[in-house]
């Protein structure tokens, strides 16, 4: 059993694969090719805003989306602790400074309420109300007040929308601009409208085991506002004007592939069956996991009223850690593939120590990652695969 089934689908898509491929190599145009551009105008379409922009990977999505905002050193961006570490990476990349803002333990997205916490802690520069980094704590030396908040990066984990009604309102009452890390989301649906159309810019990636994955790298933003889709075009290309050797802003080499774009073409034909099928996987796992989950020994996904996952994972909570082990090793011993995403909250990781974040700041996060582990997810999993999954946890 796979966890991710990439097989199962190239087989699925053979022809349509090669066909793509091949016409990558008759027009050899490898680099910002028509590909590039029809996948875009597709993917605009089918997310419903005006605005693509394809790119080299998910990440630089997120620094696109971020130079286009013009964060600078000095500026602060509230995100999730609980993801993966691109989403805040590319904050400190640019010179700024994540301030982390717990998450809901049903959604495992950001908490809206914690967010308005956390910018009232800045804004007062007051700890107390909110955990905030080091530097700029009351008791700190290295205390620089004046960090100045700019934005929001709410991150759809698993697949499932944050809740955008309440974070944008609470952005625009504070004057802040919102970039959905739309990474796991893509196909996703929050009351009525897509993942990818639910805040000023949204980023995804193609990452190769993502709902919509290319056979590499690749990342697309989308936007409703000509001006930042015009800037973030420039920023893919070093930063170019009205032709390749003009230079208008700093910019990055930050392209998407026309073999990779052609990949995702001829994977996009099926990929809302796909989301389909999906949904009638999750939907089988929470029927057989039911009694587990109504026992206390499961905590199965929680998906809000009005949203539709794109089922990027199916992570459940066990009672505990030992209670996790005990499961991903039985799983295991039935040749049944798991993973944890995220056995690390950032604040807690090495690389943001500089952060001075400690234990206990975002106990919420630090829980899940505690418990969480995810079971094998893809449209192409087999009634009795899960069945046999769902035999291992009643034992
Ligand atoms: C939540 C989240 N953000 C950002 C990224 C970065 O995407 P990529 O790996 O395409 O750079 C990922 C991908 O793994 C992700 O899961």
């Amino acid at each position: 059993m796979d966890f991710v089934d990439l097989k199962t689908q190239q087989l699925r898509l053979k022809p349509k694969l090669e066909s793509r491929i091949q016409a990558v190599l008759a027009h050899g145009q490898y680099i910002m090719g028509p590909e590039v551009f029809e996948l875009e105008a597709q993917l605009a379409d089918y997310a419903g805003v005006h605005q693509a922009i394809g790119c080299a990977s998910g990440t630089d999505a997120l620094l696109l989306a971020l130079m286009a905002f013009n964060l600078r050193p000095g500026e602060a961006i509230f995100t999730s602790p609980f993801t993966f570490v691109a989403t805040a990476e590319v904050i400190s990349l640019l010179g700024a400074v994540p301030i982390f803002v717990d998450i809901d333990p049903r959604t495992f997205n950001m908490d809206p309420d914690k967010l308005e916490l956390a910018i009232r802690a800045l804004n007062s520069n007051d700890a107390s109300i909110h955990p905030l980094p080091k530097f700029f704590s009351p008791n700190s030396e290295l205390r620089t007040p004046g960090l100045i908040p700019k934005g929001i990066i709410p991150v759809d984990l698993f697949g499932v929308p944050a809740d955008y009604d309440r974070i944008n309102a609470i952005a625009r009452k504070h004057g802040l601009y919102v970039i959905e890390d739309a990474a796991q989301s893509f196909g996703a649906e929050y009351q009525g409208r897509k993942a990818g159309a639910l805040s000023d810019i949204a980023c995804t990636s193609f990452f190769p085991a993502k709902p919509l994955g290319a056979y590499g790298d690749g990342g697309m933003c989308f936007t409703r506002d000509e001006h930042l889709a015009e800037v973030m075009r420039s920023i893919r290309i070093h930063g170019q004007g009205l032709d390749k050797y003009e230079n208008v802003r700093i910019g990055i080499n930050g392209r998407l592939d026309s073999l990779q774009a052609a990949v995702l073409l001829a994977k996009f034909e099926i990929f809302p069956e796909e989301i389909e099928g999906r949904q009638q996987v999750a939907a089988s796992y929470n029927e057989l996991l039911r009694p587990l989950s109504a026992g206390g020994a499961l905590f199965l996904p929680q998906i809000p009223p009005g949203v539709k996952s794109a089922w990027a994972q199916y992570s459940v909570l066990a009672r505990d850690s030992k209670a996790r082990q005990d499961l991903i090793q039985k799983l295991k011993a039935a040749s049944i593939p798991t993973a944890v995403y995220y056995p690390i909250p950032l604040h807690l990781q090495t690389a943001f120590s500089f952060l001075g974040y400690r234990e206990g700041d975002f106990p919420v996060s630090e829980d899940c990652a505690g418990r969480i582990f995810s079971l094998p997810m893809h449209p192409y999993l087999k009634p009795e695969d899960q069945e046999r999954i769902a035999k291992i946890f009643k034992e």
